[in-house]
């Protein structure tokens, strides 16, 4: 037994071992599923935590895949399924997981570009679950997002300084004599040389594209910024450079990221906290420190046994996860990481694990740990 797996198994408190010859999975579900909403309804009424700028409360985004001739949903892809969580002012909530899991959907889903199938979204304490694009408008230039591609996300015909001058125009950010000055200061902070604004996209490189990307966000002053995956396009050197420009004006601004992607190692340098996802839903959560020091589930522990050790004198053991991630559209019942997990046990095929708080905003799913 791996190390790894000592530590684990160490933790274990395993619930009362039971017969499931002749358990009625389907049944349970449908049990769990009811709780689940239950929970929702009850959560519903609790007022929002003042502190937080983004509250999400039971989060779900479902794609439909089959539906009857009346618009009736008869299956959905479960692409973001009961997510909750916090985050305050000037923290950076680094999301992570594998290809698929739903961490692109999640963040439009907040930034409502996607409409949320249920669930509930506080931006500074208002629900905007259900707001329509108009009750959204003012609210578009306070969260914005930066994407994986600067390629396809500035318009080609555009020279940088009418791509960031447009959102400053449009939501009257400064009197229109004060635009342009505006603009270069702008891309001063951002790395951009002055002369660049007379420049079209096609004159950049990857870098300087999301140096520009960045600018165009920041120009309408927002306080919620989504990265979705904004180094990921481009080369190592240039990540650095990048990170640190979003770290630096965070510093200089106090935005508050939520900051997704798969490469650990960036989140690690970037976030305070982390949230993991698997399938859908979030199966840890919590501060930076407590996650890399004590990961708990064996997914990240998995993803983090991945990420390359700078000590050669550290040895990691690597937990290979078997199999294929499964699809969102018909996810495994009971735990949904059951058919890849090491340490899966047979509760683990038939009831999904709670997701708990075990100490200080530390939240795991998983039956490794005690459920009551
Ligand atoms: N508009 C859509 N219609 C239907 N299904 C979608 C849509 N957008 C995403 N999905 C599906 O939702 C699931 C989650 O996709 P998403 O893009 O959020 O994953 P991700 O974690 O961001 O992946 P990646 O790391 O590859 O960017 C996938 O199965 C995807 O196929
Ligand atoms: S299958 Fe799920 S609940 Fe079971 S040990 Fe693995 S992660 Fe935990
Ligand atoms: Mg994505």
């Amino acid at each position: 037994m791996s190390e790894r797996e000592e530590q684990t198994t160490g933790a274990i408190s395993t619930a009362p071992i039971e017969d499931f010859s002749n358990f009625d999975n389907e049944a349970e579900a449908l049990r769990e599923q009811q709780a689940r909403d239950a929970q929702a309804e009850a959560d519903r009424e609790l007022p929002p935590d003042p502190e937080a700028i983004l509250e999400v409360r039971h989060l779900k985004k479902h794609f439909p895949l089959k539906k009857t001739l009346m618009g009736k949903v008869l299956s959905a892809l479960k692409a973001v399924d009961d997510v909750s969580f916090k985050v305050y002012p000037g923290e950076t909530l680094g999301i992570v997981g594998e290809s698929g899991c739903g961490k692109t959907t999640m963040g439009r889903t907040i930034l409502k570009l996607h409409q949320p199938t249920d669930g509930q979204v506080f931006f500074k304490g208002v629900d905007i679950a259900n707001y329509k694009a108009k009750q959204m408008r003012p609210l578009r230039t306070k969260m914005q997002i930066v994407f994986q591609d600067p390629y396809s996300s500035l318009p080609p015909r555009s020279t940088v300084g009418d791509i960031i001058s447009e959102p400053v125009r449009v939501h009257k950010i400064v009197p229109p004599d004060q635009v342009k000055d505006y603009v270069l200061k702008l891309m001063d902070q951002c790395g951009l040389r002055d002369y660049y604004y007379e420049r079209y996209p096609h004159e950049f490189s990857g870098g300087q594209r999301q140096r520009i990307c960045i600018a165009r966000a920041l120009s309408v002053q927002p306080e919620l910024i989504v990265c979705d995956e904004p180094v990921s396009a481009l080369d190592v050197s240039i990540q650095a450079q990048i990170i640190n420009l979003l770290k630096k004006l965070q510093q200089e601004q106090k935005f508050t990221y939520l900051f997704i992607s798969h490469d650990l190692s960036v989140v690690k340098y970037i976030s305070d906290k982390i949230g993991v996802m698997y399938l859908g839903s979030m199966v840890e959560f919590g501060k930076k420190d407590d996650i890399f020091s004590n990961p708990m589930h064996p997914y990240t522990q998995a993803l983090f046994s991945a990420v390359p050790n700078p000590n050669p004198d550290e040895k990691t053991d690597r937990i290979l996860l078997k199999g294929d991630i499964p699809s969102p559209a018909n996810p495994p019942l009971g735990c949904k990481f059951h058919t890849r997990c090491p340490l899966a046990k047979e509760i683990c095929k038939h009831i999904a694990p709670a997701y708990k708080d075990y100490g200080d905003g530390h939240f795991v799913a998983c039956h490794c740990y005690p459920q009551e």
